[in-house]
């Protein structure tokens, strides 16, 4: 069988869907690998690399001739429409902002798998795709904030002087924020947090951070995944944290809700309450923003209340494509332990009583199985699956995910 794997074409993605190393490892399982010529150039894998590995590299993909397609982000339309019916596509897919390319795989009769929608299972871990990427994310995001920031993160004592460690604050401790923690901590910073589940208060301190409780109610979902909290209460939530940034040289922010706009942590006057000089990154300028007035790619100085100088905000975009090498590297398993599922002695064996197949799986046989997408579709005049229950179980019984995170893939 034929398993293509496409040079991305979507402007500032760097990453590919298979390195050298996971080639071996797909050959292993019997298909035949043909490689988009330059598909890992950016990200370090030359073309010489991947034949090395055993694989065949064509100048362009033709996506008929495919059995199975693996790519990092969404298809375009066009691409979807011209595999063949019962293709396999592996990837990610934004199915919830991505619905012509939904539409398309479904009309195709292609057999789509999101990695967005990988069920959270331990089993599942190493094809966690948005865990992978978020934790290369929260590691670049510190490191934008160390490049702007006009001062050490690390505490020196010298014969000069002693010069304290900048102080950062990260909101949201999820994967990325985690990482986000870790990072800071080894250059040296002070690192306080918070997030609204009370879960994550251990894990800061298992990480050296400082976990700020707010005197607030938690807002924890099933799955271990955050509520959306109420406009009142996200008032409260920006009233209590308005001290703390106020205080803080770098304030990182990772937080998001599945299914929903990433919530509004930090207001503009929050913002210019900072002293002069202090960085903030929102990881979530993709998918509306954490942080007001971030806008993604962009660094904006935003004027302090007290007229003697600017915060620089910079608002994220593609963080885990700018570390493309380990992004790819990461990813790459991802897709090869997803497939190692579904592929048999060289052919595919998709097995939907097995959960992480059938909860990772967007489109088959002509329907939208993924219930959220399939209603979204249906609102915008699409095709819906039989079986549409908003957030339901997913068919062959696992629960799925409700959406993607956006903003870290
Ligand atoms: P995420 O990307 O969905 O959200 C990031 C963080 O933002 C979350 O910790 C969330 O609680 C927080 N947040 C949301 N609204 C907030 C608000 N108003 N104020 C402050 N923080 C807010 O999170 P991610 O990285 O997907 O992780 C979610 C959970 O899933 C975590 O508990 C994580 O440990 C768990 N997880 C489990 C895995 C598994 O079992 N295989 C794999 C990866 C994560």
């Amino acid at each position: 069988m034929k398993l293509g794997i496409a040079r991305e074409r979507r402007e500032g993605e760097r990453r590919v869907a298979a390195t050298p190393e996971t080639v071996q490892q797909l050959i292993g399982l019997g298909l035949e690998v043909l490689v988009e010529s330059r598909a890992g150039t950016a990200s370090g894998h030359g073309d010489d690399a991947y034949v090395l590995a055993g694989a065949r590299v064509v100048r362009e993909l033709e996506p008929g001739s495919l059995d199975i397609l693996a790519h990092v982000r969404p298809l375009e339309p066009a691409t979807a429409a011209a595999l063949r019916r019962g293709a396999v596509t592996v990837g990610l897919a934004s199915p919830s902002s991505e619905l012509a390319t939904v539409q398309a795989l479904a009309a195709a009769g292609v057999t789509s798998f999101a990695l967005e929608l990988v069920p959270r299972i331990s089993r599942a871990q190493s094809m966690d795709a948005l865990s992978s990427q978020a934790l290369v994310a929260g590691y670049r995001c510190v490191l934008e904030a160390a490049m702007r920031l006009p001062r050490f993160f690390p505490l020196f004592m010298t014969a000069a002087g002693t010069i304290p460690p900048a102080r950062v604050l990260v909101l949201g401790v999820g994967v990325a924020g985690l990482q986000a923690i870790g990072t800071a901590k080894r250059l040296g910073a002070r690192v306080s947090a918070n997030d609204i589940r009370p879960a994550s208060a251990d894990e800061v301190a298992s990480m050296g951070g400082t976990f700020i409780r707010l005197d607030l109610e938690t807002a924890e979902a099933s799955g271990g995944y955050a509520r959306e909290l109420s406009a009142d209460r996200g008032a409260l939530q920006r009233r209590l944290l308005a001290p703390h940034v106020a205080q803080t040289d770098v304030l990182i922010t990772t937080a998001a809700v599945p299914g929903r706009r990433a919530p509004l942590l930090v207001s503009k006057e929050m913002v210019q309450g900072m002293r002069p000089g202090s960085v903030v990154v929102d990881l979530a300028a993709e998918s509306g923003g954490n942080v007001e007035g971030s806008v993604p790619g962009q660094d904006i100085e935003v004027d302090t209340a007290d007229g003697q100088g600017t915060v620089t905000l910079v608002g994220m975009k593609d963080a885990a494509s700018a570390m493309p090498a380990d992004a790819s590297r990461l990813y790459a398993k991802n897709v090869a332990n997803l497939l190692a599922l579904m592929v048999r002695d060289g052919t595919l064996a998709v097995d939907f009583g097995d959960e992480v197949v059938a909860g990772t799986c967007l489109t088959h046989d002509g329907e939208v199985r993924h219930a959220p997408t399939a209603e979204a579709l249906a609102v915008s005049g699409g095709p819906a699956s039989r079986d549409a229950t908003p957030g339901g179980a997913a068919p062959g019984g696992a629960t799925k995910r409700e959406s993607e995170n956006k903003g870290v893939v």
